[in-house]
């Protein structure tokens, strides 16, 4: 089967952007929730970079080592030494590498991205034990309990740095709007009175509004939902070592299924910053919700 919601680009650099992209343009192509795969854009480690990638360097309490780039913070990290500014100069690397690619990639998103959040992956998928929430060999799309996004997209660009040639394999579902119309009819309804009460609580970190109610939802439902899983419309994707891939993914339904070592830069955009806004979930969920009263 050739996919079509995965968009192969043969490009190789990250300081300029590529010449052309599918049939499209790569804004056209990520706000149609498709993923842009990059094979042969390599983020390329030195030897003292990969002595790195050992899970022990990560705090057993965290999934991820994690860097703030707009205050510095470095979370995460097990050791105190030199291998600690070690992996936060890898890591900030990552975050200036993604941000100049961006910005010639995505001219137009290119002063609307902000938030930037750089992950470090060294666990292999699979071996750090979570509930079925966190479970992201799950299909799903990115919604955080705490972290509310509102107005913002969130946009994430990742490449394999496994140094062993370990493929990272991903599961990749359908369009937002045919998901996101089968699961609407089960879910509650947002109660604002609600969402005041757990931010008051501190339960999240900013109001939860009516998009990110029904986000959450959709997240929760999704995992749980083991006929979806495994008979949902899905293909199956394997990243190699050496390749990128981008996606809003809070709109494209993905599944990390094996694999290890990985880079992940995170930016958020406002919707109003795309070039078509009615195709965010933001805007689908909000025709939807409509539609249904
Ligand atoms: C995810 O974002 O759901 C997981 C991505 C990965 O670990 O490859
Ligand atoms: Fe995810």
């Amino acid at each position: 089967m050739t996919s079509t919601r995965i968009v192969r680009i043969d490009h190789r650099a990250w300081n300029d952007a590529p010449d052309h992209v599918g049939a499209s343009t790569p804004v056209a192509e990520l706000e149609e929730g498709k993923v842009l795969y990059f094979p042969e854009l390599r983020f390329a480690l030195s030897d003292a970079e990969t002595r790195l990638l050992d899970p022990a360097l990560v705090d057993p309490k965290r999934k991820n080592i994690s860097l703030n780039a707009t205050t510095g913070k470095l979370t995460g990290v097990a050791v105190e030494d030199e291998r600690r500014n070690a992996i936060g100069a890898l890591v900030r690397r990552y975050y200036e590498t993604t941000r100049h690619f961006l910005d010639r990639l995505l001219p137009g998103y290119a002063s609307h991205l902000h938030a930037p959040t750089t992950s470090l992956r060294l666990h292999r998928i699979g071996t750090w034990k979570m509930s079925w929430r966190k479970d992201d060999t799950r299909l799903h799309v990115d919604a955080f309990p705490s972290r509310p996004v509102g107005e913002q997209r969130i946009l994430r660009v990742f490449n394999n740095i496994n140094p062993h040639g370990d493929t990272r394999q991903w599961r990749v579902g359908e369009a937002f709007d045919t998901l996101s119309a089968r699961y609407l009819p089960q879910m509650p309804a947002y109660r604002p009175g609600v969402a005041w009460l757990l931010h008051k609580l501190h339960v999240t970190k900013s109001r939860r509004s009516a998009y990110d109610h029904f986000m959450l939802q959709l997240h929760d439902r999704m995992k749980a939902d083991a006929g979806y899983q495994r008979d949902g419309l899905q293909e199956s994707i394997e990243f190699p070592p050496g390749s990128t891939w981008i996606c809003f993914s809070d709109q494209t339904p993905h599944a990390a299924m094996t694999g290890q070592f990985m880079l992940e830069q995170t930016y958020l955009l406002p919707v109003s910053a795309m070039a078509h806004p009615e195709r965010s979930p933001q805007r689908v969920l909000a025709r939807q919700v409509a539609a249904a009263h």
